[in-house]
Formats: structure tokens, C-alpha cells, sequence
């Protein structure tokens, strides 16, 4: 069996297997219409995946397994598109990060702390004005012109039946269609008909049957307790990649991210999605220096870096400076030596921090636009 037709089948197998979302017609209807509109007018549009995806262990879900992703890196990199002229398509876990609201939302202080009461009035204060204003303007401006769709899901089904849809809906878009897949996807989960309906009992007084959801009892649930313990026996995800690559979008540009913990496993597993996928663009990254460092690897450009310098670095409180180039085996010694400037004369006071999303957006438009003038030829000369 191929490659393809094996991807093709763990498709029809999930699908078939998992109900589609209560709320995915009125996605479509909306991504439709927002998709149209946009073909029409020879727009760039983009699919920006965001934030992290629940597997629930029950039907009537109170626990679920998640990830760490707060939706950082999708809802910034959204900015940056918008902000170089793509419509995109935000397809986000629900509550988490959302485009330029993120500002006041991913801080350890409430939104009110940027307000004041002013002759019974609510106003913004004095030192948040300028911030605000700039960020309200991006925001109206990108709502007036129709250029940001925003989209939601919980679950890993529901991310993957929404993805599937919405691919399919972007293919009249042809090359003018970029896939940015920041999402933390779960690589595992419980199959609906595995799933217990009711809450798992922790007492055993109260343990419940073998009985799945549909009643069967001829596998035991995947996530049940036995004893005083919770087994959990979590099945594969299929890798939608390929099915993105080969059948759902197949003249799109795909950019995918892959996350490592560990450095010296980073470039050779983008390496390897890139040769397995055979798609356009693998952005590598470590949990730990992700907002501060990223690996490309691609066929046009091979393995590039792309760095924050040690000055403008946003701060993060579980971000682990010491690990920055330890993964890029060519320039560690060039950091270390940057790090120890830096170091030395003190990080400078004032300059503003530089998000890594705005060095990236900008790097993906430049492929994307090689990889629009390559389609454009090979249609001329066939
Ligand atoms: O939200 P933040 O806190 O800012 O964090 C951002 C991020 C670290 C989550 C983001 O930059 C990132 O790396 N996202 C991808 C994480 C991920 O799913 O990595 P992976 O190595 O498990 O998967 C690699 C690729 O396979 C992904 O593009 C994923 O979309 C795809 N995949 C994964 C599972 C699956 N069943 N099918 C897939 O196709």
C-alpha cells in the first residue's frame, strides 16, 4: 500500500468515525462567503491554525487531556499577515489568543487595569493611549476592509473537521493560498466509540461498567479507572499533513511547525516532516526558545536561522535563554559570544522588543511570492 492511499483510508477511517461539530456548517457558510470574496479580488489568503486542541475522555466532557499552547505565536503571526496584506482566516482554540486583542489579554494584569474613571466616564489611561490607539486603528481597519475571519474550536475533532473543510473551500484560491499550521496538535486521542458518557468515577464504590458510550462492551473504554488507578489508552491521530499536502490543498504553499523539547533533535525531525510531507516550508522550534528563535527548512532555501538579538528579546518567563543556538550546531559559539556582549554591557534601556512573528511573516511573503511567480510560469509554458 502507498503512502497515499494509506493516508486516504486513516482519513475515511477518522471521519467516519468521528461526528462532525454541532457549529461547522455555520463555519463553512461563513469561510464560504469571507473566501469568496477574497478570490474574487485576487487576494492572498491565509489559514492560520491557533492554540492548543482538548482530547475529552468523556462524551459529557469534564476531563480532557490539553497542551501548553496559549495561542501566542498564531494570533501574532495573524498581525503580521494582516499587516502585509493577506485576509486571513483564524481558525483558534476557543478563549485562547485572539489578534490584537491578545495586548490586553495575555498579561498578568486585567484589561481594567489600562482604564480609569474620568467625569463618570470610562477612558483609557493616560499611559496606555498611544499603544492603544495604534493597536484599535490595525483592528478597525482590518474589520472595515473584511480581512480577518475568525473561527473556532475545542476539540482535536473538531480542529481536524473544521481544517478539512475550510482546506477545501481555499482550493479555488489556487497559489494565492498560504496554510500556517501553529496549532499544537494532539498526536493522540480517545475515538468517540471508546468514550464514556458519564463523568469516570474515582470511588470505587461508584466505578462504572465496561460500557462504552454506545453501549458496546466489547472494548473496554480507553479511559477508565481500574482500582484506585486511571488508565488512559489513547489511539494515534492520523497525520492530516499528508492529506493536506496530497488531496485537500494541493497548489497552496504549506508552512508547518514542528515542536522539540530536546536541540539535537530539532533540525533533523524538520528535516524529516519536509521530506516526508514534501511540502514548502517546516518552521522549526524549541518549547524553551521558541520566542526568541526559529529554524526554516525548506527545498528553495535549505536550513535558515531566524534570530532575535539579545537585546530586543521579548521577555518570557519560561523561556530559557541559555538554550537559544544550541539546536544550530553551526552558531552556537556566535551566540554565546553575542550572549556575553550583551551580558557585559547590559541589555539597552529603551529599545523596543522585537517579536519574532514580524521577522517571520515577512520571510514566508517572500516564499510565498517565489512560489506564486513559479505557478504562474509552469502555467504558462504547459
Ligand atoms: O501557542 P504558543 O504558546 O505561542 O506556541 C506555539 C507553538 C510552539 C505551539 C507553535 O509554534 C508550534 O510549534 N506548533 C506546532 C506544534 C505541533 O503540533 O508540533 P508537532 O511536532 O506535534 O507536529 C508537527 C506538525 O504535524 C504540525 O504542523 C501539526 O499540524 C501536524 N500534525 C500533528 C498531529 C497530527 N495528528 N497531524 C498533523 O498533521
Amino acid at each position: 500500500m502507498t503512502d497515499t492511499t494509506s493516508a486516504q483510508q486513516a482519513e475515511s477511517h477518522y471521519f467516519t468515525r468521528e461526528p462532525p461539530p454541532k457549529d461547522l456548517k455555520t463555519n463553512t457558510t461563513l469561510a464560504r462567503e469571507f473566501i469568496t470574496r477574497h478570490a474574487d479580488q485576487g487576494h492572498r489568503v491565509v489559514l492560520v491554525t491557533s492554540g492548543g486542541t482538548t482530547v475529552p475522555l468523556e462524551t459529557q466532557t469534564v476531563r480532557y487531556i490539553d497542551n501548553f499552547s496559549a495561542g501566542t505565536r498564531g494570533a501574532t503571526s495573524a498581525e503580521y499577515f494582516l499587516e502585509n496584506g493577506y485576509a486571513v482566516i483564524f481558525l483558534h482554540r476557543q478563549f485562547s489568543l485572539l489578534p490584537y486583542s491578545r495586548h490586553y489579554s495575555h498579561n498578568t494584569r486585567s484589561f481594567l487595569d489600562f482604564m480609569k474613571e474620568e467625569n463618570g466616564k470610562v477612558v483609557v489611561d493616560e499611559q496606555h493611549q498611544d499603544q492603544m490607539l495604534t493597536v484599535l486603528r490595525q483592528y478597525t481597519r482590518v474589520k472595515r476592509e473584511n480581512r480577518l475571519l475568525i473561527l473556532s474550536y475545542v476539540t482535536i475533532t473538531e480542529y481536524l473537521w473544521n481544517l478539512r473543510e475550510v482546506a477545501q473551500l481555499m482550493r479555488p484560491l489556487g497559489p494565492n493560498a498560504i496554510f500556517y499550521l501553529a496549532a499544537a496538535v494532539s498526536d493522540f486521542f480517545v475515538p468517540q466509540d471508546r468514550m464514556v458518557e458519564h463523568k469516570i468515577q474515582s470511588n470505587e464504590e461508584f466505578h462504572q461498567g465496561t460500557d462504552n458510550a454506545d453501549g458496546d462492551s466489547t472494548k473496554p473504554p480507553a479511559a477508565r479507572t481500574e482500582g484506585k488507578s486511571l488508565i488512559i489508552d489513547l489511539e494515534p491521530v492520523p497525520k492530516f499533513l499528508k492529506q493536506l499536502v496530497d488531496g485537500w490543498a494541493p497548489e497552496a504553499m504549506i508552512v508547518s511547525f514542528k515542536l522539540e523539547t530536546d536541540p539535537s533533535l530539532l533540525v533533523t525531525k524538520s528535516k524529516y516532516a519536509l521530506n516526508k510531507y514534501s511540502h514548502h516550508l517546516v518552521i522549526g522550534n524549541l518549547l524553551a526558545t521558541r520566542k526568541w528563535e526559529v529554524v526554516f527548512v525548506s527545498m528553495l532555501d535549505g536550513e535558515k536561522w531566524i534570530r532575535v538579538p539579545t537585546s530586543r528579546r521579548t521577555k518570557s518567563l519560561s523561556g530559557m535563554p541559555s538554550l537559544v543556538g544550541l539546536a544550530d550546531h553551526h552558531t552556537k559559539k556566535d551566540v554565546e559570544a553575542e550572549e556575553s556582549i550583551a551580558t557585559r554591557k547590559g541589555i539597552p534601556q529603551g529599545e523596543p522588543s522585537i517579536e519574532i512573528e514580524s521577522l517571520i511573516i515577512p520571510e514566508i511573503e517572500s516564499l510565498h511570492t517565489k512560489l506564486i511567480e513559479q505557478a504562474r510560469t509552469g502555467a504558462e509554458t504547459s
